[in-house]
């Protein structure tokens, strides 16, 4: 028996599909090559931007045919928009051939799922839930292991949908992800390690051990052995001295952060609940430049915010001039249901997003090829 993962959506839903993949092996499924011969075909779904979605319905729109000739064909649809519960029944209905649609919370009941899918049964249930620890991972990035360290999110950006899908900030014990790592080391086929978070810097917020996510880095790097450790993602509004430091004195700390801005103009910062300013956001910057020179840094930006002006757009573009990135990821805003700005007046025409999108992303290519040159 064969399964086929389709992955959308962000390096945590890549470590999840590794853990879907656990599950499957350990019910003797094993890795297949296509959609084609498999028995089993999970879509590990994202729900950030429309775009997102619109693939998912397609790509299991495709599997109607499939499904025809082989009724024995279990298809699975999880992840982020399932979480939602009005896109699960909508995906349900438009798709009565899929077999199951769970949230990202129930993923660790899938085994149950598909037993109760083999033995007649279809199920679609949502829950909130802690930190899976119990499934096992397998894993697949090559010499480079995920290492979740959290989930959720508290900040609420007004156009994220991230904190209604992934809940509320959790973050796991640290003697756990010690005690992960110190396993993968172990197992000697990983030379990096890569710690999963929507936000990192707040890590350990929530835990009652005084740890935070300083501490949980330096910790790692105690660890005997011969690997390095990034991570992502880094709020601005919560990236400490104390973090800047330990990435500037650990060797074995990546010179590496993604620290999205988002925009930068201070109206739009603030009616996105960034709480940062762009003055605030360029002094951190200023200050990892001078800590951790040579320190790689990356953004990502969304353009076409409801009310941005063009005035207000150019801002952003000042900040990229300015803070001259290694790479940015540029979106264009596109409304979720259920968030605060989708709900705004002034939503951006299509049009004016494409264009500022590409004035964005040719600025940031251009910066990019000067700095390769120098
Ligand atoms: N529209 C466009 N981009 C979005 N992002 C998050 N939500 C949206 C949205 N509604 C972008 C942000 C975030 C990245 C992962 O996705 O830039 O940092
Ligand atoms: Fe979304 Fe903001 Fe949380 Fe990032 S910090 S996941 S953009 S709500």
């Amino acid at each position: 028996m064969k399964y086929f993962i389709v992955t959308y959506g962000c390096q945590m839903n890549v470590h999840e599909s590794e853990k879907i993949a656990g599950i499957l092996e350990g019910m003797g499924y094993e890795c297949g090559q296509s959609r084609e011969d498999a028995d089993i075909i999970v879509f590990n779904t994202c729900a950030i931007r429309e775009g997102a979605e619109d693939r998912v319905f397609g790509n299991v729109g495709n599997l109607k045919k499939q499904k025809k000739q082989n009724p024995n064909l279990i298809i699975v649809v999880c992840g982020c928009m399932t979480q939602k519960e009005q896109t699960a029944s909508y995906l349900l209905k438009t798709f009565p051939f899929v077999d199951i649609v769970i949230g990202t919370f129930n993923l660790p009941n899938l085994a149950y799922y598909i037993n109760a899918v083999k033995s007649g049964r279809q199920k679609d249930i949502w829950q909130e839930g802690d930190i899976d620890e119990t499934q096992p991972y397998s894993r697949s990035s090559g010499d480079n292991a995920w290492v979740n360290i959290m989930q959720g999110c508290n900040n609420f950006c007004t156009y994220c949908i991230v904190p209604y899908v992934r809940g509320r900030e959790k973050s796991r014990k640290e003697e756990s992800i010690l005690n992960e790592i110190k396993a993968l080391i172990a197992e000697g086929n990983y030379k990096k390690f890569t710690l999963l978070g929507q936000n990192v810097n707040s890590y350990g917020n929530d835990l009652s051990d005084g740890v935070n996510f300083a501490k949980l880095l330096r910790d790692i790097c105690r660890l005997d052995g011969d690997f390095t450790v990034s991570f992502m993602t880094s709020h601005p509004k919560d990236l400490s001295d104390e973090l800047i430091d330990t990435i500037a004195t650990e060797p074995k700390v990546e010179k590496y952060i993604h620290l999205p801005a988002q925009s930068g103009d201070n109206r739009i910062l603030k009616l996105m609940n960034r709480k940062y300013t762009h003055e605030k956001y360029e002094e951190i910057i200023d200050k990892i430049r001078a800590k951790i020179p040579n320190c790689r840094i990356t953004s990502d930006f969304i353009v076409g915010f409801p009310t941005e002006t063009e005035e207000e757009f150019m801002r952003t573009m000042e900040l990229v001039e300015k803070v001259r990135y290694d790479s940015i990821f540029a979106f264009m805003y596109s409304p979720r249901e259920g968030t605060v700005a989708s709900q705004m007046e002034g939503q951006i025409d299509e049009k004016v997003k494409h264009e500022r999108v590409n004035k964005l992303l040719a600025l940031s290519k251009k910066i990019q090829k000067e700095d390769n040159k120098s």
